[in-house]
């Protein structure tokens, strides 16, 4: 079974709806549904009181009408009562701004008193929904850190100061570490170390990262205590908390998704070519699951509330943009939300039920996708086989958002998209890896922009290059350890060697400058004044110095760009490492192609048709949703999606 549906918020809404709700669930073909989510001041309205009667009424109605729920705990969005009665518990920005009650998330991570409540209320629903028949998993708090990634308060300042000391032991080791013998930084007591609250000048580079891996540790630490206290009380039900992949950079999303039982993300369109980042934010999801299905928990069916100018799907892009979630590995498609509301700060953003009821567009859609998504059964538990990973690690993200640095404008998650981006429009299928995870099974290995690497890090691509595998790497990347310490002796200090490359001085480049290459491409944002030791010189400058670069390395090759490429001189490159590394490149515009796979060997080819135009591909099966065979060429009209079972 493909999971479908979405977030079910009848508490906003006259009892009368709820069952006309679950009836037109069910026309719709969906069979799963989110509950409670932002439920925590009707679940208990009075500090200590109780109230669960409604949210009984409305998972018998889903066990009765089958549809599973997945029931979350609604401690992302706590009472009024609970900032007017513990306003120690409310967050504090950088600047000492207390942020009220009002909205959601307006709690302190590292509150023991907020901790205490929530894990008050988590414990009274696991021991009340724990056996009932609709339960199908905990969908625990919602996206962490949405709106409070970090906290300055006097108890976060507390939090941190532990964390370090379990980090560091001593406090040598920490002045280490951040290189506080600079600008008179060092210091003496555990209690002198704040969160880098609003300074004069900038803050020093260790100290910030390392609050941004402890505030990402505080949320992870919320998360394992709700997940445990549920686990203990129901040990046979699954839990997860929706991620936020591809589209927020403050969690260490690889360090969450060890926690869950299964991934699930959500993802909201964005950018300039939407459904491509929506490509990357499926990937990233699948890869944070080893490769595992994974659950799109939320998507929209049409606008959104928060992009200023919020654009409506067009006909067929909610069924092309499921589609592609399913393709990369999704075994659910849900949404934000089942029934748009009424009133609220969401009152604008879409739904599976529009305002306007079902005689609408968004209806039919959303009926069309549960034929589909109940044809493509199937397709549940297979897995999606890339032969090519581009490296992310959040913490050299997070180190180079320190803002003295060579540049500003070499913004690291857009070089990363921007490479997946060209590699999409190659047809590409890629994994997003750890940089220190397993990296035997592939045969390319993208280093878009990997400023920090750990020493095991380093290693790990120069075992995977030794063994016969083949890396391009993006300029600044292998630049600093892991306390954002520069590695010394010429850049990039982690891979000189396997790079056969030595970097003396960065030049970056104005907005709109740019340099050119010999071989006819342009260059923006960086350049470097680079010397080939042992690397053959594939590119130039004009001006002759090294623009790219290819090294021989025992069983293997790395490659290197010594200035940020983007469009078709970024896909020349990436062409000729995919046909270096034996990577199959094949591309027809504006179409994307990507297969599943079971262990067994049953596959199927998803094919989604983005361009206006017709299309004809390669592909031998049966399609997945009408029966009819495909012997050898499929016609995909303009804008529609198809799934085929292969033979091959
Ligand atoms: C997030 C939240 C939802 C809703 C949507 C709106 O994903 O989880 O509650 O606010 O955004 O796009």
């Amino acid at each position: 079974m493909i999971g479908y549906g979405g977030d079910w918020n009848p508490e906003q809404w006259p009892e009368e709806t709820w069952a006309e709700d679950v009836a037109l669930m069910r026309e719709a073909g969906v069979n799963q549904v989110s509950v409670g989510i932002f439920s925590w001041s009707l679940v208990e309205p009075v500090e200590g009181r109780y109230e669960f009667g409604w949210l009984d009424r409305v998972m018998d109605l889903l066990a009765a009408g089958g549809v599973r729920a997945f029931m979350a705990t609604p401690t992302a969005a706590p009472p009024p009562w609970f900032g007017r009665t513990y306003p120690e518990a409310l967050p504090v920005d950088a600047d000492g701004r207390v942020l009220f009650h009002g909205s959601r998330q307006g709690f302190c991570p590292s509150s023991p008193v907020y901790r205490d409540k929530a894990l008050a209320i988590v414990e009274r629903i696991g021991e009340r929904y724990r056996d009932h028949p609709a339960l199908a998993m905990w969908h625990v708090h919602n996206e962490y850190g949405c709106h409070n990634s970090r906290c300055y308060c006097d108890a976060s300042a507390a939090a941190f100061r532990g964390w370090l000391v379990a980090r560091y032991g001593t406090l040598d080791a920490l002045n280490e570490a951040w290189g506080t013998a600079f600008w008179s930084q060092r210091y003496s007591d555990w209690g002198q170390i704040l969160p880098p609250r609003a300074t004069p000048s900038f803050h020093n580079p260790g100290q910030q990262l390392d609050f941004r891996r402890f505030s990402s540790d505080a949320l992870l630490d919320l998360y394992r205590a709700e997940r445990d206290l549920l686990a203990g009380l129901a040990p046979q039900v699954p839990a997860t908390t929706n991620l936020m992949a591809g589209a927020h950079w403050d969690m260490d999303y690889w360090s969450f998704a060890r926690e869950v039982d299964v991934v699930s993300n959500d993802h909201y369109l964005i950018g300039k070519d939407p459904h491509i980042d929506l490509a990357f934010a499926a990937d990233l999801s699948r890869s944070l699951g080893r490769g595992r299905p994974w659950l799109l928990m939320e998507h929209s069916t049409s606008a959104v509330n928060w992009q200023g100018v919020n654009r409506a799907k067009r006909p067929g892009e909610l069924r092309r943009n499921s589609v592609q979630h399913l393709a990369r590995g999704a075994d659910a498609i849900m949404f934000f939300q089942w029934r748009a509301s009424r009133a609220g700060a969401e009152k604008w953003h879409s739904a599976m039920l529009p305002h306007a009821g079902t005689g609408t567009k968004v209806w039919r859609e959303v009926v069309g996708l549960g034929g589909l998504l109940k044809d493509a059964a199937e397709v549940a538990g297979s897995t999606v086989t890339s032969d090519v990973a581009i490296l992310l690690d959040y913490g050299s993200v997070w180190a180079q958002d320190h803002p003295a640095q060579p540049t500003t404008l070499h913004k690291p998650v857009e070089v990363i998209k921007s490479w997946h981006a060209e590699l999409w429009k190659l047809g590409v299928t890629c994994d997003v890896v750890h940089p220190e995870s397993d990296l035997s099974g592939y045969r390319l290995v993208l280093v878009p922009a990997l400023y920090l690497v750990t020493d095991h890090g380093a290693t790990n691509l120069e075992r995977f290059v030794a063994d016969g595998g083949t890396v391009l790497a993006g300029p600044y990347s292998g630049i600093a350890d892991e306390h954002d310490r520069i590695r010394l002796g010429g850049y990039p200090g982690a891979w000189r060697d396997l790079l056969g490359v030595t970097v003396e001085e960065f030049f970056p480049l104005e907005e709109g400058e740019s340099v050119e290459l010999a071989g006819g491409g342009i260059g923006a944002v960086w350049s470097e004044l680079a010397h080939a030791t042992t690397a053959t010189v594939l590119d130039t400058y004009v001006t002759g110095e090294p623009a790219w670069t290819r090294n021989e390395w025992e069983g293997g090759a790395a490659h290197y760009l010594t200035t940020l490429l983007a469009g078709a001189d970024l896909a020349r490159v990436l062409g000729a490492v995919c046909a270096e590394a034996g990577v199959p490149v094949s591309a027809t515009p504006g179409v994307e192609m990507v297969r599943r796979a079971h262990a067994d060997g049953r596959g199927y080819l998803f094919v989604i048709n983005h361009s206006g135009a017709d299309v004809v591909v390669a592909a031998t099966g049966v399609g997945l949703s009408d029966g009819d065979p495909v012997d050898g060429e499929l016609t995909v009209p303009a804008g529609e999606v198809r799934i085929v079972r292969e033979t091959r």
